[in-house]
């Protein structure tokens, strides 16, 4: 088992290993004493792990309850989370009392938000089941819902207790849904490291048999408390993660959601890589690499969505403000920045990127 700690405002540990649920009780006891745990789950991931991990608590001493919901994002909703509420307090949570978000980021990001208002906050343990989950939304602290006006409109800083990751839980994933992280493991590897680029190209496709996942998602794990821990409320570094986001949310909402986050991300990185060459601040080796890593995958390098079409869904953006943007760009493989560029420049930057 491998672990990193982490240093924002409380400390916490994320543990990553494959086939370690069954020790998930012990660890719960390193944070809680036995008390009552509530399990936030979907339906999916619940018929598929709800059972193991409700016995594993158990057996160390938990009382420990369930709220399922229905599998999909239309599920992170201001409803869900009142469910969620209500739940609690219908069977008397306390203020020591804990919660437990098992399964993807839909699954994490409610619990989390849930956990941060709760009697005004309570802790809560992430278990991520997709490897989008593992690398990116159960690390952070970042907690949130969906409003009828967009994505991700409420929300809150919140750290988990601790973040269990068992690999050996992606096995049960579509290769779509795994997918959806692997973007997000190459757009680390983009940003931050040449040698887990390098890994991914080389052993490219990686799929959830890889042998090599822990060290995987080990290594995004590690790049995300780096920037965390810098940034703890993303004003500054930790921005870079948002590499092939502001085009690839665009992709998504034009799509009406058809194509999932990190199949959109790939697009965007693909798109935001082209413009940055086209601009001479990445190099046409580097640009090589990325629509060659993207491409080893599946994923697609270009869209049909036009300008015209993005551009009004970029600027209105809810990270926007004032006359200017700000855009992540590669330089090279293993590094990259923040470029602050006038929105009325944005249409011919996009315009070189989707040539
Ligand atoms: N808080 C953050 O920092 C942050 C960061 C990135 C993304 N997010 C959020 O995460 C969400 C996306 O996460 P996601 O892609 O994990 O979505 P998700 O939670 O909907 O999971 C995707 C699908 O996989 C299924 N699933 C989960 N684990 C499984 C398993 N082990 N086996 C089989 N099926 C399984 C789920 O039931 C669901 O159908 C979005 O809402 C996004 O906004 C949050
Ligand atoms: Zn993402």
């Amino acid at each position: 088992m491998k672990k990193i700690s982490i240093n924002t405002n409380e400390r916490y540990d994320v543990l990553i290993g494959k086939n370690i649920l069954g020790e998930l009780g012990a660890y719960t006891l390193e944070i809680f004493a036995p008390c009552k745990l509530c399990i936030i789950t979907d339906d999916t991931v619940n018929l598929l792990y709800g059972d193991s991990v409700f016995d594993i608590l158990s057996n160390s001493g938990f009382d420990v309850y369930r709220y399922s919901f229905p599998t999909g994002e239309a599920s992170k909703s201001l409803d869900t989370y009142g469910r969620c509420l209500e739940f609690l307090a219908e069977n008397k949570f306390s203020r020591t009392d804990g919660i437990i978000g098992l399964g993807g980021g839909v699954a994490g990001d409610l619990a989390g938000f849930t956990a941060s208002t709760y009697l005004r906050g309570i802790k809560f343990i992430q278990v991520p089941t997709t490897l989008l989950a593992a690398v990116d939304s159960s690390v952070g602290g970042k907690t949130g819902i969906n409003l009828s006006q967009g994505k991700n409109l409420a929300g809150t800083f919140w750290q988990p207790s601790l973040v269990f990751c068992d690999t050996a839980t992606f096995k049960t994933l579509s290769a779509e849904i795994f997918l959806d992280g692997v973007a997000e493991a190459i757009k680390y590897g983009i940003i931050l490291n040449k040698n887990l680029f390098e890994k991914i190209y080389t052993d490219a496709p990686i799929t959830a048999s890889y042998d090599k996942l822990e060290d995987i998602v080990y290594s995004c794990i590690k790049l995300k408390a780096t920037l965390v821990m810098e940034d703890e409320r993303d004003k500054g570094v930790r921005q870079l993660l948002n590499l092939g986001h502001t085009i690839g949310h665009a992709i998504e909402k034009c799509s009406n959601y058809k194509i999932s986050h990190g199949h959109a991300v790939a697009t965007g990185i693909a798109l935001i890589t082209k413009a940055s060459h086209n601009f001479g601040y990445t190099d046409l080796q580097s640009l090589s690499l990325i629509i060659d890593i993207l491409k080893k995958h599946g994923f697609i390098t270009e869209t049909s969505f036009t300008s015209e079409e993005l551009l009004p869904v970029i600027l209105s953006d809810k990270k926007r403000g004032g006359s200017n943007i700000n855009l992540i760009l590669p330089t090279k493989i293993g590094s990259s920045e923040i470029r602050e560029f006038p929105v009325n420049s944005l249409d011919g930057f996009l315009k070189a990127g989707l040539k």
